[in-house]
């Protein structure tokens, strides 16, 4: 079974993905965090992620790995563990930039597909229905509106011990927002046949029994 999650960052994707993922058994797949590696590098390179000719040069010097220990994915780049270092609003910054190179996407294509072949999942990202897993059972594309995607992230940074604002959280994602759905490769927008699911007034719960009923609404057919 492949579940393919889409949407803009702060809708809550992670989340729902890992309860799904529990609820039915199957491995999250958390796709960002491999773009968020690949910024993690170009940053100890003090290279400009909008440079795409200087992130390119970077790409044969990178060795990315996706594993799962214990049911969670772990990311070695060039051997270590990235952990929580891909998580900051820097980071973020710097895989939204990169994630607009062509090259870079195409990089971490197979990576991505290769996981989907082994094991049933739910993978998380911009471009899994359109991109990456065309061919997925379930296609769901969630969102939120940009104000509430905010105050949530506002909170999990704060629980990070993380301190920003929530005007900051607010602009740098209307910022990723722009960048992500407006950039001509693979640009974050819902597949075709994806159903969309808008959780800016739903609880975690109310969003989770909402995916749990379009797949099994999606399986059953
Ligand atoms: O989901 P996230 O916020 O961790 O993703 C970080 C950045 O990577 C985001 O700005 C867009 C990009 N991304 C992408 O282009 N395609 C994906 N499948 C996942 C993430």
């Amino acid at each position: 079974m492949k579940i393919a999650l889409d949407g803009p960052s702060g809708a809550g994707k992670s989340s729902l993905a890992k309860a799904i993922a529990k609820e039915l058994h199957i491995v999250y797949v958390d796709t960002g965090a491999l773009y968020r590696s690949i910024g993690l590098f170009v940053r100890g390179r003090e290279v400009d992620p909008k440079n795409a000719e200087a992130v390119i040069a970077c790409l044969p010097d990178i060795q990315l790995e996706m594993v799962f220990e214990k049911g969670e994915q772990h990311i070695y780049l060039c051997g270590e563990d990235v952990g929580d270092r891909i998580r900051t609003p820097e980071i973020s910054m710097y895989a939204s930039a990169v994630s607009a190179i062509p090259a870079v996407r195409e990089f971490l294509l197979e990576t991505q597909r290769s996981i989907a072949r082994k094991t049933s999942v739910i993978m998380d990202g911009r471009d899994i229905g359109t991109v990456i897993l065309p061919d997925a059972e379930v296609k769901i594309f969630l969102t939120a509106s940009a104000e509430a995607r905010a105050k949530r992230r506002t909170l999990e940074l704060a629980a990070k011990g993380i301190s920003t604002t929530y005007e900051e959280v607010l602009a740098d994602m209307r910022e990723r927002d722009t960048n992500d759905s407006t950039r001509k490769t693979a640009p974050a927008i819902p597949a075709e046949d994806a159903v969309f699911l808008d959780n800016s007034d739903l609880s975690v719960e109310e969003t989770i029994a909402a995916a749990l009923a379009i797949i099994r609404d999606k399986t059953e057919k």
